[in-house]
């Protein structure tokens, strides 16, 4: 039967690479990389220099697809089904690799950004890749350690207060709907219209929710940009840098927190 392991990586420091995700890597004969647009170049080049790094016995083929384009137009109720229109042309793409490019008892592997549990469509499409009863295999998923992680190490800080909930969240959905209720932290991704904008406009660092923001771009890598403050002090600073950096790049990834200041009592380690 062919195996395939999905292998979270980290999310751009290579040394975030688990002893467990360097195991799976030396079990691999072939290495599915699939990119898009103009990130790909540089995300593809961090995982190819991993292979170099982790398998100097060069005894292993890396295949490259590109991922399909995405309807990045939709909104509200037309947004699920164009995610849902992409997984499925996604799940086209993983089915071919895996029947054409592993034997019937060969071992493939998806290195995954972050962890593959957050906000990445690997599980689900090659669930769905198996639900259409093509190609017969097996897969397992080794976590890794995601930006999520790595931004609240940065900043040294924990996502929670003491015995609270936080959430995880998108730009879209904080853009949208304003800031969750029955929660103070709230970590955002996926963000590409500077959701947080919206609660300085009055100047009051949101509403009075009083909200500071821990915000970080490229983490783990050398072009990793930090900014915190009081949301209203800081938000015009990280537009600024995220113009720039965009620009240079051509691309950006960040994730930020935003706290609301709330009275944080309790015994250390309870949180
Ligand atoms: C498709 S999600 C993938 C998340 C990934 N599975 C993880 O565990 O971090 C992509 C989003 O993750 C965040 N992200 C991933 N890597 C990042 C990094 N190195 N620095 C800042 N944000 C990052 C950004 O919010 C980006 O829009």
């Amino acid at each position: 039967m062919r195996k395939i392991h999905v292998i979270g990586i980290g999310a751009g420091d290579p040394e975030q690479l688990t002893l467990q995700a360097v195991r799976a890597m030396r079990d691999t004969e072939v290495f599915f990389l699939v990119g898009k647009g103009e990130e790909k170049d540089d995300l593809v080049a961090l995982r190819r220099g991993m292979l170099a790094a982790h398998r100097p016995d060069g005894a292993y083929r890396v295949v490259e697809a590109r991922d399909p384009e995405r309807d990045r137009g939709a909104e509200g109720a037309r947004y699920p089904g164009a995610v849902d229109a992409w997984r499925a042309r996604r799940a086209e793409i993983f089915a071919r690799l895996i029947g054409d490019e592993l034997g019937p008892d060969g071992t493939g592997a998806f290195l995954v950004w972050g962890d593959p549990a957050l906000y990445d469509s690997t599980i689900a499409v090659l669930e769905e890749v198996l639900g259409r009863g093509g190609a017969a295999f097996d897969y397992d998923v080794v976590p890794g350690v995601s930006s999520v992680s790595s931004l609240a190490a940065r900043h040294r800080i924990g996502l929670n207060r003491v015995a609270r909930p936080f959430q995880v969240t998108t730009g879209r959905r904080l853009a949208d709907e304003g800031f969750p209720e029955g929660v103070d932290d709230v970590v955002v991704m996926l963000d590409a219209r500077q959701a947080f904008l919206r609660f300085v406009d009055d100047g009051n660092d949101g509403d009075g929710l009083g909200l500071h923001i821990y915000w970080g771009a490229y983490l783990g890598t050398p072009d990793e940009i930090l900014v915190s403050g009081p949301l209203s002090e800081a938000a015009p600073r990280i537009q600024r840098l995220r113009a720039e950096a965009r620009a240079r790049k051509g691309w950006i990834m960040d994730t930020y927190l935003l706290r609301r200041s709330i009275a944080d009592t309790g015994a250390p380690g309870d949180g």
